[in-house]
């Protein structure tokens, strides 16, 4: 057993369990909810999108959620070290997940930034009114076609200056720690973003045509449901929206006492999100409404896609109605502190990563890990080709990370390893809600069959046309290159030798826990859990 040293960090916790779950709806609770969902949700069928969208949430969403919770809770470690606690040979997996949120944080940053500035622009209702399309992609962004002008490297300062600033702000709360900057910025800012959202939807409801938009939203397409494509979005959706399978749950898990109920946590932010998620529709929606009402057209007619719909449509629905900048505030600020929220608990998956491996301290690692991501953030962002960059990374890391990591990961704890008897004991030992057989039959076999059907039929769709119509050259540089080098990356970092200081090697809490031998013996080895991963420390 390994004896701590005084080098060693201490493991962070949150304060509290109230902490943990506020955070955790934080990071669930993010630019997916408010600007991602009404639109998924619309295009696939409205109110019939309700009966795929829970079915995801019930079969994929939560009990993947209970699985994240229950391996870092379990393994006590970030993705990397909690994969290898399991088994040595699956840390690549957690590499694999960090290298998610190093893409994710590096876009997630500016559509932060951008809503910031439209906070300030919709109290001086900036673009004029009419004007709020080109003010957005000609204006603001000063957009280039990369197939006319290839990656731009022209610095845009209204973009760059801010985010510059998020990025500062977020790396100042990383810096505190999980108790003092992680856990006190979310105590913070979610009740003032639910206090502002809930202000924002009621304000929403009574402007004329809100009721139309509403109608639009809510009323069943059902022949939207026999479209496997609307299933693929709701379940492809779930997984970005809850935070699950990129190692955010996993890292924040790891910073629970020994005895949390886990499931019960995981129902209430499952929950919150989706309810947080369908309120948006709400407010989205009967902003819509009054917009197409105000212009004479139809609901079909004024909802885009989701940069479009927060970022050109709203703006508009701010010019036309009556004490439209506070609704512009409302808006675009919950859009900043939801996204800052989220933005943090995808940061902490690569900080504590890094701490546990290299066996740094806080301030340290996180600005060791902060600023390259900071600098490569400003460089492909804040210039004329960033709306591109931005799509096409965040359509190919959906897909091909996220959704091939949870794959992969399920099919390996399931199958290969064997290990979900272990985290179901693990789960039902102190959570108030009991997993059973049919989480493992949803973890076991649900989710590998849905994950391998979306898998594939994206790859035939992205196979079969360019993505946008973007150049060749484009894609497989931030398409396909850029998802193939997160798993040969994630490979190479799992083969870098673990600190002797690090977390790996020096946690006498896990060594505690794994003391503890206070599991039942697993009925088909008759061996104890806790031996089994006495053993795997002792080869490691
Ligand atoms: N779960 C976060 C979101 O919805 C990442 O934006």
């Amino acid at each position: 057993m390994a004896t701590a040293t005084a080098q060693t960090p201490k493991r962070e916790a949150f304060g509290s369990r109230n902490v943990f779950i506020l955070s955790a709806i934080g990071s669930a609770v993010g630019l997916g909810n408010i600007w991602r969902f009404p639109y998924v949700a619309y295009e696939g069928g409205g109110g019939a999108f309700l009966i795929p969208y829970l079915c995801a949430l019930l079969t994929a969403g939560i009990p993947l959620l209970f699985l994240d919770y229950a391996i870092g809770h379990r393994f006590r470690g970030s993705a990397p070290l909690a994969f290898r606690r399991m088994h040595r040979a699956a840390e690549p997996l957690g590499w694999w997940q960090v290298l998610i949120c190093v893409v994710i944080s590096v876009y997630y940053a500016v559509i932060v930034a951008w809503a910031a500035m439209y906070t300030w622009f919709s109290a001086q209702l900036t673009w004029g009114p009419g004007n709020e399309n080109d003010f957005f992609f000609v204006d603001f962004l000063q957009s280039a076609d990369v197939a006319e002008v290839g990656v731009s490297a022209d610095f845009v300062p209204q973009v760059g200056i801010p985010l510059a600033v998020v990025w500062l702000g977020v790396i100042a709360i990383m810096a505190l720690g999980v108790k003092r900057g992680i856990g006190r910025a979310n105590m913070i800012l979610m009740p003032l973003l639910t206090v502002m959202f809930a202000v924002l939807v009621v304000q929403s409801l009574f402007l004329p045509g809100a009721m139309d938009g509403l109608n639009a939203f809510f009323t069943p397409n059902w022949e939207a449901l026999a479209d496997p494509g609307v299933w693929a979005s709701a379940y492809g959706h779930i997984f970005f929206s809850l935070s699950v399978a990129f190692g955010i749950m996993v890292t924040y898990s790891s910073y629970l006492k020994r005895k949390t109920d886990l499931t019960g946590s995981g129902l209430v932010v499952g929950f919150a999100n989706s309810g947080f998620e369908i309120l948006a529709g709400i407010g989205v929606f009967a902003a819509l409404g009054f917009m197409a009402q105000a212009q004479g057209t139809d609901v079909a007619g004024v909802a885009s896609s989701g940069i479009g719909l927060a970022f050109v449509a709203f703006p508009t629905i701010v010019s036309q109605a009556a004490g439209g900048s506070i609704i512009g505030v409302l808006f675009f600020g919950a859009l900043v502190f939801a996204g800052v929220t989220s933005m943090i608990s995808i940061l902490e998956v690569i900080v504590a990563a890094l701490q546990d491996k290299l066996g740094w301290g806080r301030l340290r690692t996180t600005l060791t890990v902060s600023i390259p991501l900071a600098v490569i953030s400003m460089a492909l962002f804040s210039t004329t080709t960033a709306l591109s960059v931005l799509d096409t990374t965040d359509a190919f890391v959906n897909a091909f990370g996220i959704m091939a990591v949870a794959l992969v990961a399920v099919v390996v704890v399931a199958w290969v390893l064997h290990k979900l008897p272990a985290l179901q004991e693990h789960l039902n030992r102190r959570s108030s809600f009991r997993v059973g057989f049919i989480w493992k039959l949803l973890i076991g076999a649900l989710a590998p069959i849905v994950l391998g059907y979306l898998l594939i039929s994206e790859l035939i769709t992205k196979i079969s046309e360019p993505y946008s119509g973007y150049p060749d050259w484009f894609l497989a540089v931030f398409g396909w290159g850029m998802v193939i080098a997160l798993v040969v990356i994630g490979v190479l970092l799992s083969l870098v030798p673990w600190s002797r200081r690090s977390h790996a090697k020096d946690d006498p809490e896990y060594d505690e826990f794994l003391d503890q031998e206070e599991y039942e013996p697993d009925l088909e080895t008759g061996m104890l859990p806790v031996q089994g991963a006495k053993d795997e420390e002792a080869r490691a």
